[in-house]
């Protein structure tokens, strides 16, 4: 039940959207889980066999990085883990920041994460 109160602090706010709509906080919020979150800043290392089916995390909310364990159904149903069979037996390096445009393997973009977070923490200090 909207009262009155609620609409006048939510057009002082300028919440418009909230006058439109009954639920826009929970909407903003599922489109929200819908981007992959980085897992760690710094990308896995993993000995891969040939022929071996693997399936990289690409949510970023898997237990078992950088290997997907089904927690996107849950929490990132649009995302699904990419499926790869390598070639070869090889060490790689597996996306974990999950922001490579080379999935699965690791282009370098953790250090754009890297500097972002930086930026942020500087930015905290100066408020
Ligand atoms: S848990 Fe992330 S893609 Fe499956």
């Amino acid at each position: 039940m909207i009262t009155s109160s609620f609409l006048v602090t939510a057009m002082w706010r300028g919440c418009t959207l909230t006058l439109r709509r009954p639920f826009p906080m929970v909407q903003s919020c599922l489109l929200s889980t819908q981007q992959p979150i980085s897992a760690a800043r710094l990308p896995c290392r993993v000995k891969v066999s040939a022929g071996k089916r693997y399936a990289w995390c690409a949510c970023g909310h898997s237990k078992k990085q950088p290997f997907c364990d089904g927690a996107h159904v849950k929490k990132a149903p649009t995302i699904l883990p990419l499926r790869f069979t390598p070639d070869k037996d090889q060490t790689v390096m597996l996306c974990a920041c999950k922001q490579t445009k080379n999935s699965p393997y690791c282009d370098g973009s953790h250090f754009r994460v890297i500097f972002q977070d930086i930026v942020k923490k500087v930015k905290g200090v100066f408020k």
